[in-house]
């Protein structure tokens, strides 16, 4: 095993975080990933995420320095996936400064359940994600994800990735990751859908053809390629008094499936 990996498994963050391969709830729920999905989750855990929405708020508002990359919808969309599936692994690629972390480790704390591995270049992450948070359920890998996952013998029950966006990445993660991921595990792409379509040699036109050509579908709320979508979201949200924004940006491009 790598060094870097054996570390973050024997010496975790906090307390100690289980590393644990799939939970049974994890296996059991395994809806397709649809506007009518979303809107059933948003609807179910619209009370949960109305606090953690004020959280993230407040997050933001202590600590006005830290960068913050996903938009609302798709921040709360990988909430409420977490909430739903309760996977005992969360891997997440690419923190920055904490702020998908934190998301994901609010979706844990609620599910009273669950560890998160993020890998990252940088550790910028640490010095944001409150600790009461991070204890027992956080573990942060330094280093260039290509090597501090190589190899890794844990189970990933949900993958979030959010890293270099460059094609040769994207041939790693497909090429290298994906194969070690169990059929129907949730998987998350961001900046895929600035637009109507990917830019042309980028991650997400790797992945895209990818998913092509393992025959499998995907969901995105992004304003620009998936608009009605987009407006059901924001339409429902507004009705269950979530519109208010946590974060600035709408362009919401993050890309969700299963592995096929
Ligand atoms: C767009 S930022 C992540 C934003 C964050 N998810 C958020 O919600 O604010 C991308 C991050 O990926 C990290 N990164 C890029 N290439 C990487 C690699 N090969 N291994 C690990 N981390 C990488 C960068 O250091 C950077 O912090």
């Amino acid at each position: 095993m790598d060094p870097a990996l054996s570390r973050f498994v024997t010496e975790p963050f906090g307390k100690g975080v289980a590393l644990t391969h799939s939970s049974a709830a994890a296996r059991s729920s395994r809806a397709e990933i649809t506007l009518r999905h979303v809107c059933h989750l948003y609807r179910k855990y619209q009370d949960d995420l109305r606090i953690v929405r004020k959280e993230q708020r407040e997050l933001r508002t202590t600590h006005p320095q830290m960068r913050t990359q996903l938009d609302d919808l798709e921040a709360e969309i990988t909430y409420l996936l977490i909430r739903e599936e309760r996977p005992a692994t969360v891997v997440e690629i690419g923190s920055l400064h904490g702020w998908s972390t934190t998301w994901i480790l609010r979706a844990l704390r609620d599910n009273r359940a669950g560890a998160l591995v993020t890998h990252d270049l940088i550790d910028t992450a640490r010095h944001h994600v409150p600790a009461g948070l991070a204890e027992g359920r956080w573990t942060f890998v330094p280093g260039d994800v290509r090597e501090t996952l190589r190899g890794h013998r844990h189970g990933i029950d949900h993958l979030f990735i959010d890293a270099a966006h460059t094609a040769s990445f994207a041939r790693w993660f497909v090429g290298g990751l994906f194969p070690t991921l169990r059929a129907g595990t949730p998987v998350s792409v961001h900046d895929v859908f600035h637009g109507r379509r990917p830019w042309p040699i980028s991650e997400g036109r790797v992945v895209l053809s990818w998913l092509a050509d393992n025959g499998a579908g995907y969901f995105t709320p992004s304003r620009r390629a998936a608009a009605v979508v987009n407006r059901e979201l924001e339409d429902l949200k507004r009705r269950l008094g979530l519109l208010e924004p946590v974060h600035d940006g709408r362009d919401d491009p993050m890309l969700f499936f299963r592995m096929p």
